[in-house]
Order: structure tokens, then sequence, then C-alpha cells
């Protein structure tokens, strides 16, 4: 499994030939400006809420590759609004069967207003259940005592967790979520890409390495396997 960060909270995760991509924010992202986003590749785009931080190069790449949208229904209505034609809404507690594993739908601690003030509907994470490996994308949210039930129920090999505090959990929190959701190895997102979300690097991986958990932090454009 192959994850290729394209900053903030934007990875392309490769499972089986297909290409995932996680919440599209690069074209107004300066630290990303080195990625293109017109040669990202995606088979299907998910999508946590509707911030602009998590959607900005949604209806481009989408449009771009035919990639199915996975994501709330009123999202999804926004999209096709937008000339998107290819959603696969989905909503909180929800699981289906795609060609590349099992989506599961779970609760976030957020909110979720359209960049055009549109009702977003309910903010959500993934749980991702494959052939290669499991992993939580957790989207913006803060801990949540809900995060047990990821833990209890299945287990976790990695999980993509929010770290730049302000406006959702933060490093602190993070580790708390490590116990809640029985995973102890975490990739690190939306951080540094604003002034209210700047974290010292150094110090958060001390404070994972401390709590005995670890902390990955990519380059924006590196890729590394599970
Ligand atoms: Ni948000
Ligand atoms: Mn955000």
């Amino acid at each position: 499994m192959n994850i290729t960060y394209y900053g903030h909270s934007c990875f392309g995760v490769e499972i089986g030939g297909k290409h995932l991509l996680f919440d599209p924010f690069i074209t107004p992202n300066s630290l990303a400006k080195n990625i293109d986003a017109a040669t990202v590749k995606a088979d299907y785009i998910l999508i946590t809420h509707g911030h602009d931080d998590h959607i900005a190069d949604a209806v481009s790449i989408a449009k771009r590759t035919g990639a199915a949208v996975v994501c709330n229904s009123e999202i999804a209505a926004w999209l096709e609004k937008q000339g998107v034609a290819n959603m696969h809404p989905m909503n909180i507690g929800g699981k289906k069967s795609f060609d590349f594993g099992f989506v599961k739908c779970v609760n976030a601690v957020h909110s979720s207003g359209l960049p055009d003030g549109s009702y977003g509907g309910h903010p959500m994470g993934f749980v991702i259940e494959s052939n290669e490996k499991n992993f939580y994308y957790a989207g913006d949210t803060a801990l949540t005592y809900d995060m047990k039930l990821i833990g209890n129920y299945r287990s976790i090999d990695f999980a993509f967790l929010p770290i730049g505090d302000n406006f959702t959990m933060g490093i602190d929190n993070a580790i708390i979520a490590t116990e809640f959701i029985n995973c102890s190895d975490i990739i690190g997102m939306h951080y540094n890409t604003f002034d209210p979300i700047k974290i010292d690097k150094e110090e958060a991986g001390h404070k994972f390495k401390r709590a005995g958990k670890s902390l990955t932090l990519l380059e924006i454009g590196e890729t590394i396997n599970k």
C-alpha cells in the first residue's frame, strides 16, 4: 500500500492498483506548490466534510479523472451542481464494499459548511478495510469517545489523525486517540498549513515517542509504503 502526501490533509493511497485520494486541497496550499493537482491520480475521492481546505480541488480532479466521489449526501448534491457526475453518497454508520475493500463512515466532531455557504451535512471519518491493511482516516475532528468504537471492533494497522490543534484535536489529544482506536502507528495531518495550526514537529515526535507511539510526518510529495 503506497501512501503519498499532497499537503495539509490530502493523501493518495494506492490499494491493489486503485488510487484513493483523501480531502483534496492542493492548488490553494502554498506549501504544496510543487504538486500539480492536474496530474494527481484518483479512482476514488473520499471527502470528510465540506470545508474548502478539504474540497478545494475535488471538482477539477473528479471531472478530469471520472473518479467516484465518496462523501455525504449533502456534499454529493453540491458536487452534482458543480458538474461532477460520479458520486457515491454515504453517511455515518454505513459500510460499503468497493473494488479496493470496504469503506465505513464514522463520526467526526467538527462542522461542515461548503465553500459557497451551502449546508455540508455532518462531517465524518473513514475506516478502510482491505486485503492489504486496515486504516482510519479521521478527517477534521476533536478527540471523541466514539473513537473507542473503532478500536474495540476492528483491527486498525495505522491511522491518519489531525494534530494541528485550534480547529481539530492537537498532539496531546491525538496521543489519547491512539489508545481509543487501539493503534500506535500514526500519520499526522492538518498541521502547519495555516498560522493557527503551526506545530513544533520535533516536539510532536518526542511526545509520541515518550507515550510509546509512532508519529510519521511526511514531506509534501513524499511516498511511503505500508
Ligand atoms: Ni474543517
Ligand atoms: Mn480543515
